[in-house]
């Protein structure tokens, strides 16, 4: 959530620093802001929306000296100029990702000393407290060092300090933050592609390390102000991506990728039809999921394949709820994490508690070297490359086949899931190309509500279609159990009443079916994603029927696409949502 983007270099810095900002857009897009020294003189331009209004106040041949930016995610105060980062309180400027959960203690402090403050965020308090720090100590690294026992909270910072006109100084604890480095140039930024178009040889942060940057010299301090070495990593990636490669959006691409996602995790994770060493489940008693959104509908699907060919029980919660509810942890328990960023902060705050608990972690996670990675006891990664559109979609799909395999390993479904995966990627790009999705995605782009109807599984993915939705068209959607509907909210439907439903499950379809009968009779007309060939809905999405492992599966992209398209019909923003980020890294 928010990006920031630190540059120390004597050519074109404007210019550099934007490239990295704009890299970043998609994990925060309410307000941009820059702030650069050339000659020892400071400026700062902030502009409320997207990053091309900033963009259009910067001259970009400009040489300067550093420059730090951010691109936010508004938590404390709406957006706008006032609020955008960066923040500036005497000769201190900084940029911050994260939540200063203190920050309303240390204003009031702040205010007796004689501060006073012009935006509602919590980044100012922070810039105002070290600056109260450096008026007593005149030593901005120990000011630093000084802080981190006064933050409460979560953040990662680019600070410039007027009496160094030259350097960047850069601190994180549970945010994110890397340097890349560069010839004569580095980079100090939130996220990896923000820092690719100078180097992909970087260092990563860990909590409470300081690092003091100049365009010539890079170095890291632990808290205690000792210097330390770090070791330097390098990146490989091609190009294609971070580029939207001929697309007109990152999504379309992301979804058009999924079938090269699925040969990457049979390659990587499967050899002569069995599933290779990934991760032995059957030594657990019970499962706890955690996750958020995507990454949690993607581990209820893990539920129903582990309870089914594992016979272990699985719980799945939402990470937000998890830290906060009763846990009944035993040493026979393991807490699964999943998430694509590796960097959400709910999700990483429930593996903490797993930890604290002595309790075995496993994290499912797709940004290598990322927080939720690092911390746990065992990580696997799913392959699905840099995903740059907000909402999931190959990503969450390799989650799903990451479970699949652990779930049917050493199981006599092991070669039938298998030879299934085999048959996914060709079928994928079947129905992206083959289905003409425009016509249903007119029929919901003109409606206000929706349901998204299943049951079992069909429920399971269903929470995923409803979700991918309301996030990029805008139309209030519901995932609901079909059977659930006349306990109450089936008063809501009439004629003008979205109702999707996915119908691939055969043991339970003709009560499904039953539901959606009850509902047509109230005038919605209903549209059906599904393998089964009756009279039941108005509208279809056929997909192939296969077998109870592959039939799920099929459902996917039809529910990607059909989102995506809606979207564009409506003319939405369809890479980066209003109000949404990518990596969501506060509570
Ligand atoms: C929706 C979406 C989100 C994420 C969720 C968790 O399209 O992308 O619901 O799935 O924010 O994020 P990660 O997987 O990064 O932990």
């Amino acid at each position: 959530m928010c990006g920031i983007v630190g540059y120390a270099g004597k050519n074109k810095g404007i210019s550099k620093v934007m490239t990295g900002l704009k890299s970043l857009e998609y994990r925060g897009y309410d307000s941009s802001g820059i702030a650069y020294m050339k000659n020892g003189k400071i400026n700062i331009i902030k502009k409320e929306g997207p990053i091309v209004n900033l963009d259009s106040c910067l001259d970009y041949n400009e040489d300067i000296d550093i420059a730090i930016s951010h691109t936010r995610w508004a938590t404390h105060g709406v957006a706008n100029d006032i609020n955008a980062h960066p923040h500036r309180q005497g000769k201190i400027t900084l940029v911050h990702n994260g939540i200063i959960e203190n920050y309303n203690e240390l204003k009031k402090e702040l205010i007796s000393k004689g501060y006073t403050f012009k935006s509602d965020t919590d980044t100012e308090i922070a810039s105002a407290y070290l600056d109260y720090i450096y008026n007593k100590t005149g030593n901005i690294l120990e000011s630093l060092s000084e802080l981190t026992n006064i933050l409460k909270g979560s953040y990662a910072f680019n600070i410039i300090c007027d009496d160094e006109p030259e350097v960047i100084y850069g601190m994180r604890k549970d945010s994110p933050l890397i340097v890349g480095l560069g010839d004569k140039e580095n980079i100090l930024a939130s996220d990896i592609p923000a820092v690719l178009h100078i180097t992909n040889k970087y260092v990563l942060l860990d909590n409470y390390d300081i690092v003091k940057l100049t365009n010539d010299k890079v170095l890291f301090y632990n808290k205690n102000l000792e210097e330390i070495k770090k070791e330097v990593k390098e990146f490989t990636f091609d190009k294609e991506s971070i580029s939207k490669n001929g697309y007109d959006h990152f999504m379309l691409k992301e979804i058009n990728e999924e079938a090269d996602v699925v040969k990457k995790h049979l390659n990587l994770y499967t050899e002569n039809d069995k599933v290779k060493d990934i991760f032995d489940l059957s030594k657990y008693k019970s499962i706890d999921i955690v996750a958020c959104g995507s990454a949690s509908f993607a581990g209820q699907i893990g539920k129903y394949y582990i309870e089914k060919y594992k016979n272990i029980k699985v719980n799945v919660y939402y990470a937000s709820e998890y830290r906060y509810q009763k846990n009944f942890f035993d040493k026979d328990t393991l807490v699964l994490l999943i998430s694509q960023s590796g960097e959400t902060a709910d999700t990483l705050a429930a593996l903490k508690l797993a930890k604290e608990n002595n309790i075995d972690t496993l994290s499912i996670v797709n940004r290598k070297d990322s927080s939720i990675a690092r911390e746990s006891k065992y990580v696997i990664y799913t392959e699905a490359g840099i995903e740059i559109a907000v909402a999931t979609t190959k990503a969450y799909l390799s989650q799903i086949i990451v479970l699949l395999l652990m779930a049917v390993k050493d199981t006599k479904y092991e070669e039938k899931a298998i030879n299934d995966l085999k048959l996914l990627p060709n079928l994928i790009t079947k129905y992206i190309n083959e289905y003409d999705y425009q016509s249903i995605a007119k029929i919901v782009s003109e409606k206000e509500h929706v349901f998204y109807l299943g049951r079992g599984i069909d429920y399971y993915l269903a929470m995923e279609g409803s979700l991918k939705l309301k996030e990029i068209s805008y139309i209030h959607s519901e995932a609901f159990q079909a059977g659930e509907l006349k306990h109450g909210s089936i008063s809501l439907i009439d004629k003008d009443f979205g109702v999707i439903s996915i119908v691939t499950d055969k043991t339970i379809s003709d009560k499904t079916i039953s539901n959606l009968k009850e509902v047509s009779s109230r005038g919605a007309k209903v549209i059906a994603i599904t393998n089964i060939r009756e009279d039941f809905y108005d509208y279809s999405i056929e997909i192939d029927d296969y077998d109870e492992i592959l039939n799920p599966l099929l459902v996917i992209v039809p529910m990607q696409m059909l989102a995506y398209n809606v979207a564009k019909l409506k003319g939405c923003d369809i890479d980066k949502p209003r109000n949404l980020a990518k990596s969501v890294t506060v509570e």
